[in-house]
């Protein structure tokens, strides 16, 4: 195999060609947020990686120093509000970007539920939870998002509390499973967790986000929604050949994009104060890469993490489209950074085509 580490000026689209050449997701995403400049190393053996892999952290860390401004210019905090009274579920809160948007958001006064798959992980995390954030409020409710009658339990037993809902914070995700693996349903796993599972779970709460409103909806999806290569008619991969676990993480982030559009029209359409968006965290330093093997997994081990922001920096998005008063202006719109972004691949027919595929998976229709 041969390793090539390419380092590239963030307002050149050839970042998209690093990360197929180095097939690393976290270096490319560090290198293009923060302007790195042009310069190639390559190896042939993995002995080599060794001399390859600090030449570029030598150049990344003095382009670092030169970016400070830039790197100082993105999101640092989310100015608090009042959310005394308010509720909001956060899939995936157990851990990682998930776990710091709802302690910021408990902190603020809501009452949290931690919607996530591991019980004795997710209660250790919603004591760690209580005890950061001065907040009793916050609570653990069971999801599996690869199985649709765990989407359904978990829909009851929320309904069964009689509480209002005013945040959705659809977090949880899988990234880059390098064999196809299927859900409890039979749906390739990325698209199943990443867009189907929240899919189902939105549908069954939206009665509750508009019986709220104004209540809010957030997609954390990402730039990685640029590797998109979406077929309709074969979005599980179930045709010879066609998977592949960057394009399939690259659908399901897309499918966030196009999701949280087509909620916004809809909402738009029956002018119910109900918003949604959607949104790339930054590349950050989370077990999300856990699934990754060989030089990417190499990569993401060893030198990952002296690129990454942390968690902290990574929630600051989703907070801030949780919470803020300013995110309406951008109502159904794709964010980074605390502010719109540009996507690719999203328009409103393929949203709309999407959302009927999916109405028919999970069997809200019929
Ligand atoms: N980190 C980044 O650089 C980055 C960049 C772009 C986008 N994102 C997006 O950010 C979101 C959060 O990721 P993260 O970086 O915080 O990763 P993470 O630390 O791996 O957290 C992912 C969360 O999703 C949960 N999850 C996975 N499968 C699930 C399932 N079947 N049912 C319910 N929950 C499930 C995990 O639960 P367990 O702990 O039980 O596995 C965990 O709580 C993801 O949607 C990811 O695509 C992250």
């Amino acid at each position: 195999m041969i390793l090539q580490i390419r380092v590239v000026a963030r307002h050149d689209t050839s970042g998209l060609k690093t990360f197929a050449t180095c097939r690393c997701s976290y270096l490319e995403g560090w290198l293009r947020e923060n302007r790195v400049s042009s310069q190639w190393w390559t190896s042939s053996t993995p002995e080599k990686y060794n001399t390859c892999i600090p030449n570029a952290m030598t150049l990344s860390r003095r382009q670092n120093n030169r970016n400070q401004k830039h790197i100082m210019g993105a999101a640092q905090s989310v100015e608090p509000v009042d959310l005394k009274g308010k509720v909001a579920i956060i899939t995936g809160a157990n851990t990682g970007i998930g776990l710091i948007t709802a302690k910021e958001i408990a902190k603020m006064g809501a009452h949290v539920i931690v919607a996530s798959r591991d019980p004795e992980r997710s209660l250790a995390a919603v004591e760690k939870l209580k005890e950061e954030s001065g907040s009793q409020q916050i609570e653990f409710l069971q999801l599996d998002l690869a199985s649709f009658a765990s989407v359904r339990d978990f829909a009851k037993a929320f309904h069964e509390k009689n509480l209002p809902l005013h945040i959705l914070v659809n977090n949880a995700g899988v990234m880059a499973l390098p064999q196809r693996q299927t859900t409890k349903d039979g749906l390739e796993m990325q698209m199943g967790i990443n867009h189907f599972g929240h899919f189902l779970l939105t549908n069954l709460l939206l009665d509750d986000l508009k019986k709220s409103a104004p209540s809010r909806i957030v997609n954390v999806s990402s730039e990685g929604h640029k590797m998109a290569k979406m077929n309709l008619e074969d979005i599980n991969c179930e045709k010879p050949g066609s998977y592949g676990p960057w394009r399939v993480y690259g659908n399901s982030k897309l499918s966030n994009i196009l999701f949280a559009m087509q909620l916004q029209k809809q909402f738009d359409q029956e002018k119910v104060d109900v918003s949604a968006w959607s949104l790339h965290p930054g590349t950050i330093r989370t077990e999300l890469g856990r699934n990754l093997e060989g030089i990417t997994g190499y990569l993401n081990r060893t030198i990952g993490p002296l690129f990454l922001k942390t968690p902290e920096q990574g929630a600051l998005t989703s907070i801030f489209c949780a919470v803020r008063p300013e995110a309406l202006q951008s109502r159904g719109k794709y964010m980074s950074n605390c502010r719109e972004a540009g996507t690719w691949h999203a328009n409103e027919e393929l949203a709309e085509k999407l959302w009927k595929l999916s109405e028919d998976i999970t069997g809200l229709k019929g």
